[in-house]
């Protein structure tokens, strides 16, 4: 518990070169215990079940052997020389198990594991849990996955329980934060086949652009992007505040853009709709730009 604590501590104190040093180690360890898992599953028929089943083992044995020998270490002033004896065989063991790798892992209280797994980012998290078994059930546990969705994405949606988990959730949130950004790219291109594509071929899609018009089903909401992309000088523009929220079929995004970031942003919306295992845009809302000095008119005849 002491270490348990002082190394939380120590995570908040110091946290980049420790979380830096702690991934390593356990990196370590895991392709360490891989090795050995290996070779001792390729000796089994079924090395996938063989391997569950040792986790399953391993877990057993040093939580609750180590944990005692760990006590028993600690405590060790007070025992006399025959206990001493004793122990120091069973400290040579708690050395042997620590070396073993898995066990180091085990003793690890839970949330330090789950709070260092926070630190890395996506495509680390995929390649750890590709590992080792135990590494497999560390880099799925659903806090990570919390974590790292409230890392990359949105500290919002924090009351949110996903139907089939948060890993589910963050990758499902990842393709639609991936279809919004290509929007955004097809309109600084300026590609009518593409824009074309993005949209579901449906007569209900509505499209409310900047100048305040709004444009109903697909034909109508397609000239209205030829007549943008012919119109407009290409300008650039940054997208902020990108919140995705997700369904089962169908999403929707809020965020902002940027002509210049001294002036005001748009308020845009984007609604999707999952068909035929792709992501279609079925609405998209852009808040009206208002020219200067308009404003109180605006609201007063609104
Ligand atoms: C702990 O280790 C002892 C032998 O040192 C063994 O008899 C006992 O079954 C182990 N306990 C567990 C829970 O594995
Ligand atoms: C967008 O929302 C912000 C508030 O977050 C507001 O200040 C701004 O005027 C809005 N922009 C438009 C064009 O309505």
């Amino acid at each position: 518990m002491e270490i348990a604590y002082s190394l939380s501590m120590a995570l908040q104190s110091h946290q980049p070169l420790i979380i830096v040093t702690i991934i390593t180690l356990l990196s370590l360890l895991a392709v360490r215990s891989f090795f050995k898992r290996s070779h001792i599953s390729n000796a089994s028929a079924s090395s996938t079940s063989a391997c569950k089943e040792e986790a399953k083992e391993a877990t057993h044995s040093s939580s609750c052997n180590g944990t005692s020998d760990s006590a028993a270490f600690l405590n060790g002033d007070t025992f006399g020389p025959a206990e001493k004896g004793m122990m120091s065989a069973d400290v040579a063991k708690v050395v042997a198990e620590r070396q073993s790798g898995a066990s180091m892992m085990e003793q690890l209280v839970p949330e330090i594991t789950t709070h260092a797994l926070s630190y890395l980012d996506y495509p680390s998290l995929c390649r750890l849990s590709m590992t080792n078994s135990l590494m497999r059930k560390a880099a799925n546990d659903d806090n990570a996955w919390k974590a790292l969705y409230h890392k990359d994405f949105t500290l919002e949606q924090d009351s949110v329980t996903p139907v089939n988990g948060w890993k589910a959730y963050y990758a499902a949130t990842r393709a639609i934060m991936n279809v919004n950004a290509e929007f955004f790219n097809i309109i600084r291109d300026r590609s009518l086949p593409a824009m074309s594509h993005i949209w579901l071929n449906a007569d209900y899609i509505k499209c409310v652009h900047a100048s305040g018009e709004l444009f109903s089903g697909y034909n109508a909401v397609i000239q209205s992007w030829q007549l943008a992309f012919n119109w407009e000088q290409g300008f650039d523009f940054q997208v902020r505040d990108v919140r995705a929220r997700v369904l089962t079929d169908m999403a929707w995004v809020t965020m902002k853009t940027y002509v210049d970031l001294d002036n005001g942003a748009f308020n845009m919306t984007n609604v999707y709709e999952f068909h035929q295992g792709r992501w279609y845009l079925v609405h998209h809302h852009s808040s009206v730009m208002l020219a200067d000095g308009d404003m109180e008119q605006q609201i007063i005849h609104g």
